[in-house]
Parts: structure tokens; sequence; C-alpha cells
């Protein structure tokens, strides 16, 4: 019997990814690039997720593996995925390595790679086709098909076809596969365009007019570089016209949008999952010095219009201002799907925020498989230290702790709130933010303070003065948020535990000294009850 889609669902500002009719968050990691291409590593990836106390695991599918030969079809690398999934229990988020990966053709099956007439490259300068980039001391190269080139959009939107109903007979009874991600990291790095004859010529035309009618719709709410371009343009006429000096970035972000689009509407007809697309963050760089065209939040606008068959825009973070990075592609209705952020030891902290504070569907460090280890080599400073000298290993320990804790906090949210609504959390990256109303009545809250170590703190209001609580390194104090009631007791403080089945329950009274100093570390789960009066 087939269970009901996963689909995306619209809630106010929120979007919810339900399956089997509920809420699901997905508390994920992704995998390193290689480890779903050799069952055994993949074995390992798999129990290592579920030893970390993740439900869901977000894996590589590549084109060269399911097309190793143009037209001969080979979705063994899938259904061992599934199988995989399936053993332990976790739910799966795909991504399609097809034409992009991280702005190169490194996944594109062998005859495409080969065939450079018809599988057009990218052309940074009329007749260069590779980029070189440097990229923290090392220089890195860069091999991209072009964007523009037709044969390479059919063949790759049918292998995704082909991929999309592949699943939909293989995973309609189980439903393992909650989303796909389509391409990865698309963009053009080494230069704001390409510059071949057809992407010449393409330049030179005027601006689409489907575009120019969903940007003067949304006029009001353009910003950054786009919305200063679109303002001093001429609105019609040529790129240069309607853009300015934003021209090279619009036309590459509108033919690479065009692209994803026809491969995702492709797969989509197939097995209508959510579909999302990630980003290689700009970091405020000018064109060419990021994969330029991809679906960062500057061009967001562009892409929306371009592509409706996407549901998400997912930033992948690396950089230190997690927090900030998490805001900006929330907004305007972007639901926050983090399927990439850094392994160390802020990632336990930033879990707790993403999910309670943002509501994020679906939160993975990348590269989970390592979590823990020192940073020692250059790979462990490039992934797990993200390049952040102050970087140090999470404890995957206490990182599966808190994943339960987690999933506990979120399950009795939907079970005894029917939803996710009015969680809401702080984190120590920023502790301006530090008060949270306990309780539907915003009449009490708890201001929350931080040690040295990554903390965060989440809130589930149950009544007009009860909430669970998720503490992590943190320090509570109840708090009035009425002036005319100032003065704020604890009614009564009762941890809860899980048993070695997993099922929690009520714990200790802490009614004592727990409830006079209020310091919580390694990840508890609290039910507060508070009172306030003059
Ligand atoms: C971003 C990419 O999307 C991943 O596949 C991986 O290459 C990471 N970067 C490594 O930091």
């Amino acid at each position: 019997m087939e269970r009901e889609i996963p689909r995306l669902c619209r809630a106010g500002e929120d979007a919810r990814l339900v399956v089997d009719g509920r809420p699901f968050v997905m508390l994920a990691g992704e995998m390193h690039n290689s480890s779903a291409s050799d069952a055994r590593t993949l074995d390992a990836a798999m129990d290592r997720a579920t030893e970390l106390g993740m439900n869901s695991v977000i894996a590589p599918v590549s084109w060269e593996l399911v097309e190793p030969e143009e037209g001969v079809w080979d979705f063994s690398s899938v259904d061992t995925l599934l199988a995989a999934a399936r053993r332990r229990g976790l739910r799966l988020g795909l991504l399609w390595f097809g034409a992009w990966k991280n702005a190169a053709c490194s996944y594109a099956p062998e005859w495409v790679k080969r065939d450079l007439d018809r599988f057009r490259r990218a052309e940074l300068e009329p007749g260069q086709r590779k980029a070189y980039l440097d990229f923290h001391g090392m220089t890195l190269p860069y091999a991209t098909l072009s964007a523009l080139c037709e044969e390479t959009c059919d063949a790759d939107a049918w292998a995704f076809a082909r991929l999309m109903a592949h699943l939909r007979e293989a995973d309609a009874a189980e439903r393992t596969v909650l989303f796909v991600q389509v391409e990865n990291e698309c963009g053009l790095l080494g230069a704001a365009r390409e510059h071949s004859p057809e992407a010449d010529d393409a330049f030179g035309r005027d601006v689409p007019s489907r575009l120019l009618g969903c940007l003067r719709g949304r006029a009001g709410e353009l910003q950054g570089r786009l919305g200063a371009a679109w303002r001093a343009g001429a609105g019609r006429g040529s790129w240069e016209d309607v853009f300015g000096d934003f021209a090279e970035e619009a036309f590459t972000a509108w033919h690479t949008a065009r692209y994803v689009e026809a491969v995702a509407a492709a797969g989509k007809v197939e097995y209508p999952l959510p579909l999302v697309v990630n980003c290689w963050l700009d970091k405020g760089r000018e064109a060419g010095k990021f994969p330029t065209g991809g679906p960062v939040a500057r061009v967001m606008e562009i892409w929306r219009c371009a592509a409706p068959s996407i549901d998400v825009v997912a930033p992948d973070i690396y950089v230190p201002d997690f927090c900030g990075t998490c805001d900006v592609y929330r907004s305007s209705g972007n639901p926050l799907v983090i399927e990439e952020t850094a392994v160390h030891g802020r990632v336990a902290s930033r879990a707790v925020w993403a999910v309670c504070h943002h509501h994020a569907p679906c939160f993975a460090p990348f590269g989970f498989e390592d979590m823990g280890e020192p940073f020692d080599d250059a790979a462990g400073v490039l992934f797990g230290a993200s390049l952040d000298p102050a970087a140090v290993p999470q404890d995957a320990e206490e990182y599966a702790r808190v994943m339960a804790t987690l999933r506990e906090l979120v399950a009795r949210a939907r079970d005894v709130r029917g939803g996710l609504e009015g969680m809401d959390a702080a984190i120590s990256e920023r502790p301006e933010a530090d008060v949270l109303a306990v309780g539907s009545d915003g009449v009490v809250g708890i201001g929350v303070a931080y040690g040295d170590r990554p903390g965060a703190c989440a809130v589930v209001p149950l009544g007009p003065d009860e909430a669970l609580v998720l503490a992590l390194h943190c320090h509570v104090t109840p708090v009035s948020l009425d002036p005319g009631r100032p003065h704020v007791d604890i009614i009564s403080l009762d941890e809860l535990v899980p048993d070695e089945g997993g099922v929690w329950s009520r714990g200790r009274r802490l009614n004592g000294d727990e409830a006079t100093l209020l310091r919580f570390d390694g990840p508890a789960l609290l039910r507060l009850r508070l009172f306030s009066y003059c």
C-alpha cells in the first residue's frame, strides 16, 4: 500500500516537512561525497549516523553511476542506499550530482565529459574552458559544463527524470526519501558569465519579458545589488540596459536557474517530492569569485522566477556568521533547510537553534562521519574546522545526546501542541537575544546566559506559565515579562529522562539546589512551571 508522499506545507511564515501526515524534522547528517559509492563505506556511515542519534542521512546519487553509458541505466547505487537506510529506520535526502558538483562537472558520466562538441563546456573567455581558483592557499581546477548547452540540459533532465521514476517505483510503499536536491552548488567560477559565441549572442538580446514581469511584480521587495540595479535600470531592453553593472551576474543566474528548472520539472512530473537547490555562499565577493549564477540570496528573486519547480534554496553554511546566514536565507518565505554546515564544536548548539528558533525542517552537518576527530589534515581543516582557527571538534557522544533530546522535544511539541508553532530558542552566538517566553500567555519567561562552551536553550510552551525546556551549556533565570507582576517563583522543575530503550518519562523533581542554580551542561530536558505575582 502507498503511503502519503512527503510534502512541504506552508504554515504562516514557516514551512513544515510533512511525512506520514505529521510534521517531521530531519535531524540529519550529510555524508562525505564518496561514502555512498561503496557498500562497506556506506554501511559504516549509516551506522555512524545511528550512533550520533540522527533520524536521517543526506547522500549523493551521481549521474555517472546511474547512466554509465548513454541510455544504459543502473540504479543499484540508489537501491543500496534505500536498503541501508531502511535497515536502520533512517530517512534520506538525496543529492543529484548531475552536471554540477561544486561548480564543476566531476560527476558527469565519461561519455558527457569526453564529448566536448556535444556537451559544451563553459568558456570563461573565448576558447578557455578551465578555471583555476585560489582557495585558501591552494589552486583548485574547475571544468564546468555550459548552462546554455541544450544537449547537456536535455541529457541531465532525462537522467534525473529516470531517477525520480525509479524512486516512485522503489519507494512509494516506504517513503524513505523525503526530498531530492537538484545539482550541487551550481554556478560558474572564474568569470561573471560565459563567453562562447552562443553566450555572447544570448547576452546581446533583450531580457526575457517573463523575468521583467516577475521583477516588476516584486519591485518593492528587491534588495541588495539586484534591487539597486533594477531601480537604476531602464526596466526593459538588453541585460545591460536593465541591470547595468549587475547584468552579467543576472544573466548567469537566469540561465543557470532555467537549466536547473528544466531538470527539476522533468523529475517532478515523475515523482513530485520536495526539490531543493543548495548554494556555495557568495560571502560578498564579486561575480566569478564564487559559483556565479548559483541560487545565492542576492539573485534569489531571479531563481524564484526562473525555477518554480524548486521548493527550497538551502545555504551551505561554513562561514562564522551562522545565525546571520540563517536569517537571510529564511527570509521571504524560503524555509531554512540546512543540508551542509561545519561539523565543529558549535554544531550541537546550532542544531538546537536552527530547529527550534527557525523551525528548520532539516539540519545536517557535512562529513558527520568524522565528528569528534581532530582536524589534523587538510581535509579536516577544510571540512571539519571549516577554516575557523578557533574551532574545536564536537564531542560526538554529546551530539548524540543532543539529537535524542531534540527528537523528544520535537515529538512532544507535535503531540502536545499539534505542531511546532510557538517553539523558540536562544544561542550563545547571539547572547543579546537571551529572553524566551515560557508559556502561551507571554507573562513569564527565562533569561539565558552562557559560559565558555557553545550553548543553546529551547522552549516549547505547554500552557499559560508552563513549558518544556531544552538546556545545553547554559544558565537560565526565571523572569517576568509583565511589569504588573514583577516577581517570579518556580512552582516545579522536573527532569525528563530516557530509559535504555529511548522511552522518556519524568525523572527527578529538581525543586532544591538545582532550581536555585539552574545551570545545565550536557543537554537537559525539563518541564518548568512558573508563577508570577506582585
Ligand atoms: C560543499 C559541497 O556541496 C560538498 O559536496 C562538499 O564538497 C563540501 N563543500 C566540502 O566542504
